[in-house]
């Protein structure tokens, strides 16, 4: 693997974080008018690969999404807000939460519709793994978060299928 963990300054979660919001049309939408799971996973994909090239500031690939969660179904022309953070680093590893609330943008009401863990993996110029940045841990969530993404990394790698 490239480059050394140690060369890299830490990094906060707070420093990658990004929140990205898209508005929902009729494109959008699978054959019973609501908007197509699919497309909201391929906006998680995104929001999160923004957090993991934030953090390694260099390509990152999405490896694993799990725990993926549609809690509640999202409208045509619901605006879609989506958060992500960065939870745990490992050595090209990093895993990324997501966060999908829906907004009718008429009423203003909010919703959390959705969640998901995304794991991405950095590479270099090579296309080979490549460490990123420890996670400066600043708060308390921080640490929590850290301990938590660990744990699910753990399990994550025990599944894996090569
Ligand atoms: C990313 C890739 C180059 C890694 O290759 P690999 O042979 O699995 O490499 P390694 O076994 O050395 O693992 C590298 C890191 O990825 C992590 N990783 C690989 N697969 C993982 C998975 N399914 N879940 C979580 N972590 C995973 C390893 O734990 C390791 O993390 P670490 O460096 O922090 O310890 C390879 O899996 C790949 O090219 N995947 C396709 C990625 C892609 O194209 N994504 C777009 C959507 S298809």
């Amino acid at each position: 693997m490239s480059s050394k963990n140690s060369q890299l300054r830490e990094k906060s979660p707070s420093e990658s974080h990004a929140e990205v919001i898209v508005r929902m049309f009729p494109s959008d939408a699978n054959p019973a008018g609501n908007v197509f799971g699919g497309e909201i996973l391929k906006h998680i994909d995104m929001v999160a690969g923004i957090v993991a090239q934030r953090h390694s500031q260099s390509n990152a690939v999405t490896v694993s999404m799990d725990s993926v969660n549609f809690l509640k179904p999202v409208f045509v022309g619901n605006v879609l807000k989506l958060n992500a953070r960065i939870n745990y680093v490992h050595n090209s590893s990093m895993e990324i939460e997501v966060k999908a609330e829906a907004e009718d943008i008429v009423t203003g009401i909010r919703t959390l519709t959705g969640t998901a863990f995304v794991t991405f993996v950095a590479l270099d110029k090579n296309g080979k793994p490549t460490h990123v940045p420890k996670l400066a841990l600043k708060t308390d969530e921080d640490r929590t978060k850290f301990e938590e993404g660990k744990l699910r990394m753990e399990k994550r790698l025990k599944k894996r299928q090569k």
